[in-house]
């Protein structure tokens, strides 16, 4: 009987057996998180490293890991801490939604273990927590509890993809239906735990994307892309659009004692939860090609082209209350206008890049008087807003800062 898989039946019945002989010989046995080699798995690791390790390496994630388990060494720990704390353990680690979905779903975890006594023991069950989709479920159900689970994702998807020479756009729903269903096709039934930690190391150390290192594969015989010469051209994706340019001050506002004032974002959007300058939301520039302004035109000597945005139009989802009305009380009292053309025109802004867009920071710097200091701490507390005066080294000890913040302080 032909199989629905571009690979012949021998191929995908002996791919298992392979792999698990590769990683035994070859793998990474003495990651921290690793849960292959007890008898008593334990789901909060597996969930904790695998939301740190969705878009970071291994490498990086480590020490990081390594402080979590010190603070946090149980769901309920990480449940019980302040925000601000998980905040100031996750800074620096990037794509902040992922700290505060695990904030989150540690509470989440909490309640299922009060009610059942245990944590989730289905794939559904890990599903419905904050921050895990279907790969990360898979992994969870497979290395932390030791029962059958899949995982199908950006490496073992790259695996695959070369491995049967799968040509079709991964982006598309199509192709993730291909791929999870040539994913369980090959998880072994019995060591679905042992194989997930397989694809993952296969992935991250011989498959990798630009130098893969073939002769050492134990997929090599029957690879496809191998075999055509053409391992980098797998997986195919849709070609991104540029990303657009966003242009925004950071302002250093201190008061007479040098300390800077600091907000605590909104829960939704960039940085979310994490404390940051009040930003002035200067101009936004398309893409390359969307737009008939570019970043380079609009920073010529025309100073009033970059205006900084005060009407209501431009305000967008990462311009808070606490900036509007910040924005409004310096436009008020007269104490920023007339410095940020130049300034901006003379320092080199710091660039840094989020997921949709690239984000120019321009720091600009202004003293408040006690009088004036009162005023806009007022007015900020009104509106409820958190806000805290520190000055730069323990805003950087004791706030959970982004790295764009700390680049600025530096
Ligand atoms: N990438 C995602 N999960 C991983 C894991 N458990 N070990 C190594 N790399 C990973
Ligand atoms: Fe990847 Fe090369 Fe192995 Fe194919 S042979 S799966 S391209 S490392």
């Amino acid at each position: 009987m032909p199989t629905q898989f571009s690979q012949s039946l021998t191929s995908l019945d002996s791919f298992a057996p392979r792999l698990l002989d590769w990683f035994a010989e070859n793998g990474r046995h003495d990651l921290p998180w690793q849960q292959h080699q007890t008898d008593t798995p334990n789901p909060y690791i597996v969930w904790l490293s695998e939301v740190m390790l969705q878009q970071t390496q291994v490498t990086t994630v480590l020490p990081y890991f390594a402080r979590f388990m010190e603070s946090f060494p149980t769901v309920q720990d990480l449940a019980a801490a302040e925000w601000d704390t998980v905040a100031e353990h996750w800074a620096g680690l990037g794509y902040y939604a992922r700290a505060r979905n695990l904030h989150k779903g540690a509470k989440q975890l909490v309640e299922v273990i009060n009610e059942t006594g245990d944590f989730p023991q289905t794939l559904a069950g890990w599903e419905a927590i904050f921050g895990v989709g279907p790969s990360t479920a898979g992994a969870i159900v497979a290395m932390g509890l030791h029962r059958y689970g899949v995982i199908c994702d950006g490496n073992v998807k790259r695996v695959l993809t070369r491995w049967a020479a799968i040509d079709s756009d991964i982006t598309k729903s199509g192709t993730t239906k291909e791929l999870w269903a040539l994913a369980e096709r090959l998880t072994p039934r019995e060591s679905s735990g042992l194989f997930a930690q397989a694809m993952m190391d296969m992935g991250a150390t011989l498959c990798t994307r630009s130098k893969p290192a073939c002769l050492l594969c134990p997929l090599q015989n029957d690879c496809i892309a191998h075999a055509q010469g053409r391992e980098t051209d797998y997986p195919v994706k849709a070609k991104k659009q540029p990303k657009p340019s966003k242009f925004s001050n950071a302002l250093l506002i201190t008061n007479e004692n040098g300390e800077i004032l600091w907000l605590q974002r909104p829960d939704n959007g960039i940085w979310g939860g994490l404390w940051s300058l009040p930003l002035e939301f200067i101009k936004k520039i398309e893409g390359k090609g969307s737009s008939k302004t570019s970043a380079k035109e609009s920073q010529t000597k025309d100073d009033t082209k970059l205006e900084v945005a005060s009407n209501e139009k431009v305000y967008e989802a990462e311009f808070t209350t606490a900036e509007q009305i910040i924005n409004e009380w310096l436009d008020k009292n007269e104490l920023i206008r007339k410095s940020v053309n130049k300034t901006l025109l003379d320092d080199a802004p710091i660039k840094h890049s989020l997921t949709h867009f690239h984000w120019y920071l321009t720091p600009q710097s202004l003293t408040l008087n006690a009088k004036q200091a009162t005023d806009i701490t007022e007015a900020l507390q009104a509106a409820e807003i958190n806000i805290n005066w520190l000055n730069a080294n323990d805003a950087q000890a004791t706030l959970g800062l982004p790295r764009a913040m700390v680049k600025i302080l530096e």
